[in-house]
């Protein structure tokens, strides 16, 4: 039973293709969700769920997701001075929430290889991963309290997933499992299968907790599907080993990576948001 689990890696290295240009000079990560960036509600789900040692894993052009943790002492004397007191509360609660350590991955070779990156400040412990640009909106636990509550139970790695549509199932990296007292144990994962070839409709949406033995084996896992490293390849060899369990994650998920995704959140966002829903939601009306 693992009950230690503090340190959480975000991968932020990757390229985002499918946001360009946007994310040509802006890391997806600091795409704007109504008044706050992916990454801000990525962290307070993780704190949330207790892990509060955050890595992230960056490369060229993401500073500013170093600059949005960062203490602005320039922007929060300013905003004392002319007596704005709930910005001031806002701006400084960002920087003084979590301590952030930066790795950089030098090469954007696969998220398999970006987690490796984050090895040596794990060291030998279990961590959480999050995938920032999936936004998941849950009533009571969040994504993370989810995985967090099964891995107490068995001290395994846990996997988030969540049933697609079948003609979606090549867009995922998508699971085999079978019920194993009560909880659902992994067999075997395919990334972006063919839908005939696909073995359920049961996706994996980008939160993790894994042991440290998943580091041992992306030390060894060569590169696969596109020439990355990929994350889906070793917990493969991770389930083969030890016991890997999934949770169909109970929530919203919003893949907010691509462009159709990121405005379907802004606008559930929007529209529940206290200060913009109601004016949101009559300027909606009358557009439609
Ligand atoms: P994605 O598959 O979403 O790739 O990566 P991407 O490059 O960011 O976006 P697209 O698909 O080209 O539009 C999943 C996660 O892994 C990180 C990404 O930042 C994202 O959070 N990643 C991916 C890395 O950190 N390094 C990599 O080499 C690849």
């Amino acid at each position: 039973m693992s009950n230690h689990l503090h340190k959480i890696i975000f991968p932020t290295a990757g390229m985002g293709t499918r946001f360009l240009p946007t994310t040509k000079a802006t890391p997806k990560e600091m795409l704007t969700i109504v008044d706050k960036p992916l990454i801000q509600y990525g962290v307070e789900e993780a704190l949330a769920a207790g892990m509060d040692e955050v890595v992230m894993v960056t490369g060229r052009g993401k500073r500013s997701i170093e600059d949005h943790f960062d203490i602005s002492a320039e922007l929060e004397n300013s905003l004392n001075a002319s007596g704005k007191t709930e910005l001031y509360e806002i701006v400084s609660h960002i920087s003084r929430m979590v301590e952030v350590a930066y790795i950089r991955q030098k090469q954007p070779l696969g998220l398999g290889h970006a987690v490796l990156c984050a090895a040596p400040w794990v060291r030998d412990e279990c961590f959480g991963v999050s995938l920032a640009d999936e936004l998941i909106l849950s009533k009571g636990k969040n994504a993370m309290e989810q995985l967090r509550a099964v891995h107490e139970q068995t001290g395994a790695s846990v996997i988030g997933l969540a049933c697609v549509p079948d003609n979606e199932v090549n867009r995922y990296g998508i699971v085999k499992a079978h019920d194993e007292d009560g909880f659902l144990r992994l067999d075997d994962m395919v990334e972006k299968p063919q839908t005939e070839l696909a073995p359920s409709n049961m996706a994996m949406i980008g939160r993790y907790i894994f042991t440290p033995r998943l580091f041992e084996i992306l030390k060894t896992t060569k590169p696969g599907k596109g020439n990355e490293i990929q994350l889906t390849d070793a917990m493969c060899q991770l389930a083969k080993e030890e016991p890997v369990y999934g949770v169909l994650i109970e929530g919203e998920r919003f893949d907010a990576g691509n462009p159709y995704g990121f405005l379907l959140a802004n606008a559930t966002l929007g529209l529940q948001h206290p200060k913009y829903g109601k004016l949101l939601r009559q300027a909606l009306r009358n557009i439609l």
